[in-house]
């Protein structure tokens, strides 16, 4: 069973395969998922600390890019727990101005994931250069 740790925050173990953004919610941690888990909001986001896969969805690959924020983030909605990760939510409810955290997203990673490569993430020192 992989084993996700949060900075900060203690670590727990999760069944294989699970989705990020539920591994996350059902051990406590409020994290936002606005869109419910479809790749649309954002808000799910995380930074990885260790262990980014190198796998991502198009789905996430195109809506990072449109937000400016690849190579940055990942999108815990479109990640599956398939080996050990640290990582830090970024938009929780008890840091943000909203009620809940959003529709509880599907068990499965929505839409349909294609796998591609994930690019490298940008160098915070030379800004990917
Ligand atoms: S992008 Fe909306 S919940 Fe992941």
């Amino acid at each position: 069973m992989p084993e996700i740790t949060l900075k900060d925050d203690g670590s727990f173990r999760v069944p294989e395969g699970r989705r990020l953004v539920l591994a996350l919610e059902d051990n406590g941690i409020d994290i936002l998922h606005r869109c419910g888990g479809n790749a649309k909001c954002t808000t799910c986001r995380v930074q990885f600390i260790r262990g980014e896969p190198t796998r991502m969805t198009e789905a996430e690959k195109e809506r990072l890019e449109a937000r400016g924020l690849l190579g940055e983030v990942r999108l815990s909605c479109q990640i599956l727990c398939d080996h050990d990760m640290t990582v830090v939510p970024v938009n929780r409810i008890s840091n943000s101005d909203v009620e809940d955290a959003g529709p509880r997203p599907a068990d499965t990673i929505t839409p349909t994931p294609i796998w591609i490569d994930a690019p490298p993430p940008v160098d915070s020192d030379t800004g990917g250069k």
